[in-house]
């Protein structure tokens, strides 16, 4: 059975983005076909200027929330990436393997540095490493699949140079995985700016519906996307981006296909309308099983820390391996190594 591995970052508020493009595939798909970890990547949270106490709290937040999105503790993994410990130690010994031009590289760093510096002035050092850990958090598990967004795909790729050289210098201890892109209709994009995406990072915006609003705030948002000039619901991304991404989402809702959608309206105004209630429709179960695990934290705390658990103990055997192979003397409570070869 194929390993798949994906992390969320507790940097906002989930959202209809994260759910239509990544969260409902991961439940309805991955977790069934295959033996699967899905990780809030907390410590990827404090590359940037954070606010402890919010990190807390959309930490545990997240969680929930892919659990109320249908994640089944009896059929994947799901817990804290700070609860396992193997993903900084193993980060830490591919930057041994890693190169600072790589990481100069990356076009996220290339994007957000600058954006700190004019914010603040100084940027982390865990920014430009962030793709190690990234890394670290793929490889310690053997993944064989990584179901990730356009925008992640250069890590993953970096993921697959680091392996290839790990392996190569010295001896084969990594799967190398591969970047499994999300089913091309649920790309959603935000609703005041439709040529962006929905993300969670930019949290107060009204173009974003969070998994969490109430029918009113979703049914307002959604009436008050930008569309285009013209009159005719035409699916045309290019041209017409606003009214594809309301098709778009309501195809992701309704099971549809947004061009044959196109053909049943005849004015912007419905297209809101009925893509407003499936959005609402959507959300609703989501939002109920929310508020009942919200009533038993207890229960979450204890998935999360089985889930600690079991991802240790999948991760422990590969950095142990790493250990070795790197030339590291194992811990005295380690298995004994193979004689030197
Ligand atoms: N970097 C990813 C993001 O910003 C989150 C992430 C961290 C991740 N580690 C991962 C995704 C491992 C997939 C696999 O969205």
């Amino acid at each position: 059975m194929a390993r798949v591995f994906s992390g969320i970052k507790p940097t906002g508020h989930l959202t209809l983005g994260n759910y239509l493009g990544a969260v409902r595939r991961w439940a309805e798909v991955d977790q069934h076909r295959s033996d699967a970890l899905f990780c809030v990547v907390d410590l990827h949270a404090l590359t940037v200027e954070h606010d402890p106490a919010r990190v807390l709290r959309l930490s545990r937040q997240a969680a929930t929330l892919l659990l109320a999105s249908g994640l089944d503790p009896e059929l994947c993994t799901v817990f804290l990436q700070s609860h396992v410990d193997e993903h900084t130690r193993l980060s830490y010994l591919l930057e041994c393997v890693a190169t600072d031009g790589e990481m100069r590289r990356m076009i996220q760093y290339k994007e957000k540095a600058p954006r700190e510096r004019e914010r603040g002035g100084s940027v982390r050092l865990s920014l430009l490493t962030y793709p190690v850990l990234m890394a670290a958090d793929i490889l310690a598990y053997g993944a064989d699949e990584v179901p990730v967004g356009e925008d992640q795909t250069q890590h993953v790729e970096l993921t697959r140079d680091l392996a290839v050289r790990f392996n190569q210098r010295y001896g084969h201890t990594f799967v190398v995985p591969r970047a499994t892109p999300p089913v091309v209709a649920a790309r959603v994009m935000n609703l005041q700016d439709p040529t962006s995406k929905m993300g969670k990072s930019d949290d107060s915006g009204s173009g974003i519906v969070h998994l969490l609003d109430e029918p009113a705030v979703v049914r307002r948002k959604v009436m008050r996307a930008v569309t285009d000039s013209g009159r005719d619901v035409e699916y045309d991304r290019e041209a017409r981006p606003g009214v594809a991404n309301l098709l778009e989402i309501l195809a992701a809702c309704t099971g549809g296909d947004p061009k044959a959608l196109a053909g049943d309206y005849a004015s912007y105004g419905a297209l809101k309308k009925d893509t407003a209630e499936a959005v609402v429709e959507v959300l609703g179960p989501i939002r109920a099983r929310h508020r009942e695990l919200c009533a038993d934290p207890s229960y979450v705390e204890g998935v999360l820390r089985r889930g600690a658990e079991k991802a240790r103990a999948m991760a422990r055997p590969t950095v142990d391996a790493v250990h070795r192979a790197i030339g590291l003397v194992p811990a005295v409570s380690e298995p004994v190594p193979d004689p030197v070869r």
